[in-house]
């Protein structure tokens, strides 16, 4: 009897079927690494000016004004900034006064924007907050803090939506907005400034809709009313 063998038996055919998984596999993602990477790169005020759409935008963002719409074709919202063009996109034309400035340089934006990052490290927000889904859950997600309509809702009364927020970081018991308080944990004016620079900013980064329904849960921390 000479049967032939099963191929499924065969040696030879599982080591190169492994050896083709291993290879296809590294090479996608090599390619995936490639495109993550593209995708994050920070945008520049070039690429606000001619108009060209970035996960991550230009520090320059806190100049304009930025709005959260939803996108029928991706099926959630999208960060708009400097206004809404017929199709959707943003036209990146709107500016909005960022405490009494909306000619910010991209070099001044950035430092305060990190001076908000350092601020947010050093003080550890991440114990109760979120920020791009990480950290921890007692306190809201602050990816889009800066877009809780709470805050268009007590601007006039601190002239501008960025002084109501500072004031709030640097004693948040006074303007509790939640049964669950935030403790006041001795942020300084300036500090304050710079971590609202960086909510802004972050509020402008595309997340693919992140979180999830965002303000659209009644009684959830952001819900729109
Ligand atoms: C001990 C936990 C805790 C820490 C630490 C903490 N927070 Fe909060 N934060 C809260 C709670 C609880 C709320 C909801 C309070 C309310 O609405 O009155 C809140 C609310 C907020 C809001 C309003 C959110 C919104 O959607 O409008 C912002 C902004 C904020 N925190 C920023 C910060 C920043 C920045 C830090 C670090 C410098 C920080 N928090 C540290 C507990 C904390």
């Amino acid at each position: 009897m000479d049967k032939k063998p099963s191929v499924w038996t065969s040696n030879r055919f599982w080591r190169r079927s492994a050896t083709w998984v291993t290879g296809v596999s590294a090479v996608l993602l090599i390619l995936l690494t490639f495109d993550t990477m593209a995708q994050m790169k920070m945008g520049t005020e070039e690429d606000i000016k001619n108009k060209i759409d970035r996960r991550i935008p230009s520090p320059v963002v806190i100049n304009y004004k930025i709005d959260y719409q939803l996108n029928r074709r991706r099926g959630h919202e999208v960060p708009i900034i400097g206004g809404m063009d017929a199709n959707g996109k943003s036209k990146y034309e709107e500016k909005e006064k960022f405490f009494g400035r909306d000619d910010w340089s991209e070099e001044e934006a950035r430092a305060l924007i990190h001076k908000g990052k350092l601020t947010i490290q050093a003080k550890n927000c991440m114990d109760c907050h979120t920020l791009l889904g990480n950290g921890a859950y007692y306190a809201p997600d602050l990816t889009k803090a800066w877009l809780d309509p709470t805050w268009d809702t007590l601007a006039p009364a601190y002239n501008g939506k960025e002084y109501a927020i500072k004031e709030f970081l640097k004693n948040p018991p006074a303007m509790a907005m939640h049964e669950r308080k935030m403790p006041n944990l001795g942020i300084t004016d300036e500090e304050a400034k710079a971590v609202v620079a960086y909510l802004k900013f972050m509020s402008a980064i595309d997340t693919n809709g992140f979180p999830r329904n965002f303000g659209k849960i009644k009684g959830a921390v952001d819900a729109r009313k």
